[in-house]
């Protein structure tokens, strides 16, 4: 596995694992072998490694980034203290056989003077959007950086961040690029916790508060499965599962179009219901997906 610092060593290796021979059908694209792209802050844990072996299964090659994108923090959030632990990450991936791992300093991402942004408009200031302003850009920033550095016929994200998804997708549509997002399910802890860097912040018993999370959603789901179709009743009901701990402080539960991620009234189809909330000092997210249960057309015997 190749541990990469540079843009243009990145680009050299890309160009080379590009060049050696496809494997039967595995995605080949343009004669050459696919590269598939999983980007990461590191601190790596099951849900990412989830995302590396769904690019295993379907690119020739897979390249990993590590890069903790300070512009996608806030000035009073938690970049300085972010876990960072690039030799245990880098030794997970070899174990995954990742082909090249790329991370850069802050430097070669953002040379000096680096003044042009990705700016994804109105989407990109809801949910984490609004309560941390300046996240999605920075997001789209350094992922549109590595879409142009890497090329990558596929990259891969979590369903954990449905937010980041949906601001990603506009980004890929709006500037045209070539790279087809794949999107891959939330990995939970055997106690339902999504998994994240972040839940090694908590405390033991801030984890115990924290598993209100993931059962308030599955209270809105099963509300949604016994027929309940509006957001107001589903959103109430999660929130008096959320009364159970009182010391969780909801930032936001909302039930919202996947797509553009504004507020629903009615579930029509499918919807997206969002939660972030701090325990403790710890902003965490979670979300399920509402979807109406497959309608089979029934054809009536002919008479
Ligand atoms: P990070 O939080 O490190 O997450 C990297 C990828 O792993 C994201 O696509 C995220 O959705 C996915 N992921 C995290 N936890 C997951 C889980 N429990 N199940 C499934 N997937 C999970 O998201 C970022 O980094 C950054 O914003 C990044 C896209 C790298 C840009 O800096």
């Amino acid at each position: 596995m190749q541990r990469i610092k540079t843009v243009d060593e990145m680009r050299a290796a890309v160009q080379s694992l590009r060049g050696q021979p496809a494997a039967a059908g595995n995605g080949k694209i343009h004669g050459a072998r696919s590269i598939g792209l999983v980007p990461t802050m590191g601190a790596l844990h099951e849900g990412h490694l989830s995302l590396v072996r769904a690019a295993k299964d379907r690119c020739d090659a897979v390249v990993v980034s590590i890069f903790v994108n300070p512009t996608q923090f806030g000035p009073r959030e938690d970049y300085d203290r972010y876990p960072r632990n690039v030799d245990a990450d880098c030794a997970l991936l070899e174990r995954e056989g990742v082909d090249a791992v790329f991370m850069p300093d802050v430097m070669e991402m953002y040379p000096p003077g680096t003044t042009t942004y990705v700016d994804v408009g109105p989407i990109g200031e809801r949910l984490d959007g609004a309560s941390r302003p300046g996240h999605f850009r920075g997001v789209a920033t350094v992922v549109a950086k590595l879409f142009h550095i890497v090329e990558p016929d596929r990259a891969f994200f979590g369903q954990k961040d449905a937010a980041q998804v949906a601001v990603l997708r506009r980004m890929v549509r709006d500037l045209h690029f070539r790279t087809e997002l794949v999107v891959c399910p939330i990995v939970r802890e055997d106690d339902g916790l999504a998994m994240s860097s972040r839940n090694g912040y908590l405390l033991p018993d801030e984890h115990e508060q924290a598993l209100v999370l993931h059962k308030t959603l599955r209270v809105i789901q099963s509300r949604f499965a016994e027929g309940e179709r509006s957001a107001e009743r589903l959103l109430s009901a999660g929130l008096f599962v959320m009364a159970y701990e009182p010391t969780v402080r909801i930032d936001y539960l909302k039930v919202v179009n996947p797509k553009t991620l504004e507020d629903v009234s009615e579930v029509e189809g499918r919807a997206l219901v969002v939660l972030a909330a701090f325990v403790g000092g710890t902003r965490l997210i979670d979300n399920v997906l509402l979807e109406e249960p497959f309608l089979v057309n029934v054809i009536p015997a002919q008479a």
